[in-house]
C-alpha cells in the first residue's frame, strides 16, 4: 500500500454538503486511517468578480445561469499546483458517459486520485469542459439540480475499491457488478421471520454446495431483473 492515499479533489459551490457525506461511515474511517483523502473547494473562492459571482447569463438567450469558465479553471489549476501534480478531471454532467462499477474500477487505478467538477444552475461554459477536463461522467439518465450528489456517488463507489477501505477484497469482488451478474440474495438471523424460512441450503454448512447455489441464484436474477447485463454476459463469453 502506497503512503500517499489515494485523494479525491472535488470543486463545488457547496463544499459542506460534500464533506458531510464523504465524512461519516466507512469513507470516514478510511480517511482517518489515512488510507483515502478528500476536500471539497469553494469554487467561489476563485472569482475574480468582486461579488464572487461564479455564474452569469447565457450567450444566445434561455433559462437559468451557466457557470463560467474562469473561476472553474483558476481552481483547477490552484489544486494540482497544490497537489504538485496534473489531475485526471472529470465533469459531472447528465451528457457524460454512464457511470459504471467498470469505470470505478479505472478511476481506482490511477494513481493519487482524481478531481471531481459539480455543475450547478443551467451548466457549465463548454470552454471549461473542452479545455480542462478529460471526460464527462453522468450517474443515469435523469437531471439533478447540481453535481453534488452524483460526485458523493462516484467518489464511494471509486473509494470502496481502494486497498484497505474495505475489510477484503472479497467485500467488493463479491457484489453485485463485479463479474457482470447481481449479487445472489443474502439473509440474516433470525432464521425464520415472519413465516419466512431462510433457504435450507444456506444452514448446510457444506459450502460447495452453498457457492453453487449463490452462483445459480446471482443467474437467475440478473437473468430475470436485468436481461441486459445477461445478455452482454452472453456475449462477452463469446468473445
Ligand atoms: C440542472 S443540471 C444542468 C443540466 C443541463 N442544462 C442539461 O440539460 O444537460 C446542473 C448540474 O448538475 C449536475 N448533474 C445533473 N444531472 C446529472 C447527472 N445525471 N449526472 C451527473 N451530474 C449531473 C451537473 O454537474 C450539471 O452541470
Amino acid at each position: 500500500m502506497s503512503n500517499t492515499p489515494y485523494t479525491i479533489d472535488i470543486l463545488t459551490l457547496f463544499p459542506e454538503t460534500v464533506s458531510a457525506v464523504l465524512a461519516d461511515s466507512i469513507t470516514g474511517r478510511a480517511r482517518a486511517r489515512g488510507i483515502i483523502d478528500f476536500f471539497a473547494w469553494q469554487i467561489r473562492d476563485f472569482s475574480k468578480n468582486r461579488q464572487r459571482q461564479t455564474d452569469d447569463y447565457p450567450y444566445g438567450g434561455g433559462q437559468g445561469a451557466v457557470m463560467n469558465a474562469q473561476p472553474l479553471a483558476d481552481a483547477q489549476r490552484a489544486v494540482q499546483i497544490h497537489r504538485g501534480r496534473k489531475i485526471h478531471t472529470i465533469m459531472l454532467s447528465p451528457a457524460g458517459q454512464p457511470f459504471t462499477q467498470e469505470k470505478a474500477r479505472q478511476l481506482a487505478a490511477i494513481s493519487g486520485g482524481i478531481m471531481l467538477v459539480c455543475g450547478h444552475y443551467e451548466g457549465v461554459d463548454e470552454r471549461f469542459i473542452e479545455s480542462c477536463c478529460d471526460e464527462c461522467v453522468s450517474l443515469g439518465d435523469f437531471v439533478l439540480t447540481g453535481g453534488e450528489i452524483a460526485a458523493c456517488a462516484v467518489a464511494d463507489a471509486v473509494f470502496r475499491l481502494i486497498p484497505g477501505v474495505l475489510a477484503e477484497e472479497a467485500c467488493f469482488t463479491d457484489e453485485s457488478h463485479w463479474n457482470g451478474l447481481l449479487e445472489y440474495p443474502q439473509y440474516t438471523r433470525p432464521a425464520v421471520w415472519e413465516g419466512r424460512a431462510v433457504p435450507e441450503v444456506l444452514l448446510s454448512g457444506n459450502h460447495a454446495v452453498i457457492n453453487k447455489w449463490r452462483r445459480e441464484q446471482a443467474e437467475q436474477r440478473t437473468k430475470t431483473l436485468r436481461p441486459d447485463l445477461w445478455e452482454k454476459q452472453g456475449r462477452e463469453q463469446e468473445k
